[in-house]
């Protein structure tokens, strides 16, 4: 089967053409970015991210059709994110999806955002049910038990900031371009991890939630006694920023693997990560231990397809079309809409 997949709930305008599921091709994949449109505000302007998916959508999903090879005839479905997201993005996406399917004569499928992310890694390796997941974007920081395609638990979330918000609030605190995630990594390769000790928020708590707000505050406080500040102290409070951040992440994923083999004894332990702080190198190594140190597998799909993309959606529309027939004309999308 062959799947278009629209992608509009952040900051990407995003179309894909994915055929599955049994070969798992990624026919086209076409992507473009709003972060010139949002640098200047030092954040995703939500009005801005509507107007910017408006203009180029069309064309987006016209290259991801020729790229593919592909004309209406070709396509089997049409999948599009309707939710969670900036609502103005979603429904820019979702409603461009349904005026396709209803021409062309396709069911649409209304694909959650996360589950997008959730299912990814089963389109980049031979991957079964039930697997961990660990979701950490801009907007999101949890761990979900995947049991299946629609069957999700949550079983922890950040009770404060996303990952990725924390790395963007410190970056704009320390005087970094947004996106932050990628300046304050580049900022710690140079800095000295030891010379600033900041909390490990509620890892003196069981369970799998997570905090972030409070590394932020007690890092902005460390940088207000010492204002004005150098480079190297930017640095070295990224290092202690990034560090306590890939602790935090790595104690919850050993938390998290225990109670998966204690759940799912005959399964083989996997641990997926994804979204774009999955980016981070430092993160990405200390998950890759943690998982090594539980016997477990460790999959983290290619970065493209780890950040905002519509492969994913159009992977997702995939996985629920073989659990039988779906149109969702008459659904609306939704800003909010848990797993
Ligand atoms: O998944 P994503 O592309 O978009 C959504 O939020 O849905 O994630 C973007 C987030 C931003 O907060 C960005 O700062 C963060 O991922 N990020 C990183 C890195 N690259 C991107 N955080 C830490 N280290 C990175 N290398
Ligand atoms: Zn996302």
């Amino acid at each position: 089967m062959t799947v278009l997949g629209i992608e509009t709930s952040c900051d990407e305008t995003a179309a894909a053409v994915v055929r599955g599921p049994a070969d798992r091709q990624i026919l086209s994949n076409t992507i473009r970015s709003q972060i010139d449109e949002h640098a200047e505000f030092g954040g995703v302007v939500p009005e801005i991210a509507a107007r910017a998916h408006i203009e180029i959508l069309d064309r987006i999903i016209a290259e991801a059709m020729q790229e593919a090879g592909c004309g209406w005839d070709d396509i089997d479905a049409v999948a599009a994110t309707a939710g969670p997201g900036l609502i103005g993005g979603v429904i820019v996406g979702f409603m461009t999806a349904k005026a396709i399917a209803m021409a062309a004569g396709k069911p649409i499928v209304a694909v959650n955002h996360l589950e997008g992310h959730a299912l990814t890694a089963r389109l980049t390796d031979d991957l079964e049910f039930p697997f961990l997941l660990l979701l950490v974007s801009g907007g999101h920081s949890q761990f979900l038990l995947v049991r299946g395609v629609g069957d999700y638990e949550r079983l922890g979330t950040t009770i404060d900031d996303a990952i990725g918000e924390a790395f963007d609030k410190t970056a704009k605190l320390l005087g970094l371009p947004y996106p932050g995630g990628p300046q304050v990594e580049k900022m710690a390769a140079m800095g000295d991890v030891e010379r600033f000790k900041l909390p490990r928020p509620l890892l003196d708590r069981p369970g799998l939630d997570m905090s972030f707000a409070g590394l932020k505050t007690a890092l902005r406080t460390q940088a207000k006694k010492l204002e004005p500040i150098d480079d190297q102290t930017v640095a070295d409070l990224c290092a202690g920023f990034q560090r306590a951040v890939s602790a935090v992440l790595a104690a919850r994923t050993r938390t998290a693997l225990e109670l998966f083999k204690a759940r799912h004894p005959d399964a083989e332990p996997v641990i997926v990560v994804a979204g774009g702080v999955a980016a981070n190198r430092e993160i990405r190594q200390s998950l890759l231990t943690a998982a090594q140190e539980a016997e477990a597998r460790f999959i983290a799909p290619p970065m493209n397809l780890c950040t905002d993309n519509a492969a994913m959606i159009a992977w997702a529309g995939i996985e629920r079309l073989q659990l039988g027939p779906v149109d969702d004309m008459t659904l609306s999308p939704r800003p909010r809409w848990p797993l």
